[in-house]
This record gives structure tokens, sequence and C-alpha cells, in this order.
């Protein structure tokens, strides 16, 4: 079983009445685990919180912080790339090297590196003066 296709297991369970945008994201770390998460929205703040923001948050909830590999599926006409603020969140946690795959329910996919994703992230070093 592939990273997708745990993402597209758990975006069965996408909560998002608002915008019927179901998303699914898996995260697998440096210690093999594969954590989870769907796009969960609200009637007050409909955009919700995205799926990778979920399954990075069940990663640290358990003390886990490595990403190694990440994937996400939403049911869209091209592979849907993370938003910006899920950006730097997966920055975080994975290196420049970290493939992120992002797939469409009708088989497509699209490959690329956590760096090519986000380039010129802010980083701690960046608040290193000397
Ligand atoms: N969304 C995600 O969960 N991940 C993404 O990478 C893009 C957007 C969700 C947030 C919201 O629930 C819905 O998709 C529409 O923006």
């Amino acid at each position: 079983m592939s990273l997708l296709d745990d993402a597209r297991d758990v975006r069965e369970n996408a909560y998002a009445p608002y915008s019927n945008f179901a998303v699914g994201a898996a995260i697998k770390t440096a210690q093999g685990t594969v954590f989870k998460g769907i796009n969960v929205e609200n009637v007050a703040y409909p955009e919700g919180t995205c799926a990778e923001a979920g399954a990075i948050a069940a990663m640290c909830a358990v003390g886990e912080r490595e990403i190694v590999e990440i994937a996400v599926i939403a049911d869209a006409p091209a592979p849907v790339p993370p938003c910006g603020g899920c950006r730097q969140k997966i920055a975080e946690f994975a290196g420049a090297d970290v493939v992120v795959t992002m797939g469409t329910m009708d088989g497509q996919t699209l490959t690329m590196t956590v760096a090519e994703l986000l380039p010129g992230r802010f980083t701690a070093d960046h608040m290193a003066k000397s």
C-alpha cells in the first residue's frame, strides 16, 4: 500500500460540508509510522483546517517530529498542491529533499520536493545573527 493509498482511504472521512472539497493526506515518519489527516471545516471558519495540518498534528501528538514522505489527494482536475500555510508546516518537519506526492482521484500524480514547493523558505537560520 502506497502512501497515496493511505491518503485516498482517509479522504473518505474528510469533513468538508462548505467547500465540498474533500482532501486526504498521509505522512510517513523517520520511524516508519504513517499518520493520516483530513480537512475539517466549520461554519464560522469554512476554510477549516487542511488535511496536511491534521496529519502533522497527529504525528506531533505522539512525539514524532521527522517526516520522510508525504502524500495528498483530492478529487480535482489536477493534483492539488498544499496551501502556503501547510507548505511552511511541512517544511518545519521535513527536509528539503522530502518528496510530496500529489494525486487526483482519477489517477494523476505529481511529485515535488519540499524545496521545490517552498523555495526560499523561512528557517531558524534567519533568526540567527552572526
Ligand atoms: N485543503 C486541504 O485540506 N489541503 C490542501 O492542500 C488545499 C486545501 C482544504 C481546505 C478546505 O477545507 C478545502 O480544501 C478548500 O480549500
